[in-house]
């Protein structure tokens, strides 16, 4: 019997991947750029167990049993397997695969890069495949390829379309995330329908791809390198902007933020008026969570200015996640250039750094299995 569990990162890309030139090698339209965030604070955690005993496989994602079949997972799957050594015994055995995000799922925040990236991971340390895998985690989610580096990470649409590190996490330690969970009940269009839909209808994703971006990763790259925060945030958000303009331009369209992400939108451009210079930067994926760069120093006083202007229901017990910070009140200047928006608008907030690529857990007590294939923390876990 062969057991391994991984943890594998969350990554926010700061230049976006959103549409496929090949929808069955997943191969993205143009390069993106990304973080990876601390695998303390949030991520992906899967235990694969490979035995001769299992009379069937399994796959468990947070308390759930899935289908093994699905194409995605089968994919990653048979392409771990195909570049094993083929005399290894574990190779033909059924395996279980338990995952599980330490981070809340219903709050809609993209858990599926960590979770294939983790994953991807987990097979090849159990069948002792070395070398690049960020191809095989591709065929699970596109962005999960950049999840299988920590820190700063580049997914190149050209050649292999493989993803390779610019910087490890220790490169820019001042650089803090903190993730503002948005209140909404509306259910998303999933991402992989709505970039084709963009590829087939937008009239302004060829332009962004050809034109803008190369430009932008260049110019990117240069801003991480240097730790040039003023121009990385502009990069960032016209970014994030540009990637929901050809949302809309897609037809029917598809919307992710809502009120409340652009009201985020507003107060994070009226602290950096207010500062006189780009102090923070915020980035949206597909859903209406406001993810916002900035730098250690200012953690304390955007925060404060999050909390004038989305003002909490309770005592914030809860509210605030991950890592601790001073909590200050809003700056009285800056106060008067805002109106707070109705209590609850926020669900909460969560503060973390960009952290380390995905990683071995070597503790038994780590393992998401008992010793008979079961998840221990069976109908525990919320679905
Ligand atoms: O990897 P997917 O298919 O879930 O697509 C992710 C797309 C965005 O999160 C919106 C952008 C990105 O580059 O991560």
């Amino acid at each position: 019997m062969k057991i391994v569990t991984c943890v594998a990162p969350v990554n926010i890309a700061v230049i976006k991947y959103w549409g496929k030139s090949n929808d069955e090698l997943i191969i993205p339209l143009n390069d993106s750029i990304s973080a990876s965030l601390s695998t303390d604070v949030m991520c992906a955690k899967t235990t694969i167990m490979a035995s001769p005993l299992l009379n069937e496989s399994a796959f468990w994602l947070n308390g759930a049993k899935q289908d093994m079949n699905s194409p995605r997972l089968a994919r990653c799957l048979k392409k771990v397997r195909e570049r094993a050594d083929p005399s290894l015994p574990e190779a033909s055995w059924n395996v279980v695969i338990c995952s599980e995000n330490n981070f809340p799922t219903a709050a809609g925040l993209a858990s599926s890069a960590a979770g294939f990236a983790c994953l991807v991971y987990a097979l090849a340390v159990l069948y002792g495949v070395e070398g690049e895998i960020s191809d095989v985690a591709r065929q699970g989610s596109g962005s999960a390829c950049r999840s299988m580096y920590g820190g700063w990470v580049r997914w190149h649409c050209q050649g292999d379309s493989i993803a390779r590190q610019l910087k490890g996490p220790a490169h820019w330690p001042e650089m803090r995330v903190l993730i503002l969970v948005v209140n909404d009940a509306t259910k998303k269009h999933s991402s992989t329908l709505g970039m084709k839909r963009s590829v087939d209808t937008s009239s302004l994703i060829g332009y962004r791809a050809e034109k803008v971006v190369p430009d932008r990763i260049r110019d990117m790259e240069g801003a991480i390198f240097a730790k040039d925060f003023e121009t990385f945030a502009e990069l960032t958000m016209r970014d994030s902007n540009q990637f929901h303009a050809i949302c809309l331009d897609t037809y029917p369209p598809c919307v992710y933020m809502n009120d409340t992400s652009h009201a985020i939108v507003d107060l994070v451009h009226r602290y950096n008026e207010f500062r006189g210079r780009n102090a923070a930067c915020y980035t949206f994926d597909a859903g209406p969570n406001a993810c916002v760069f900035l730098l250690e120093q200012e953690v304390s006083s955007f925060a404060g200015a999050v909390d004038y202007a989305f003002p909490r229901v309770g005592d914030g017990a809860d509210y605030y996640k991950g890592l601790g910070f001073e909590r200050v009140p809003i700056e009285g200047g800056l106060a008067e250039t805002l109106t707070p928006a109705e209590q609850g608008k926020l669900k909460y907030m969560i503060h973390t750094e960009v952290g380390e690529g995905p990683r071995v857990l070597e503790n038994s007590d780590d393992h998401l299995l008992t010793v008979d294939g079961l998840p221990k923390a069976l109908g525990l876990v919320p679905a």
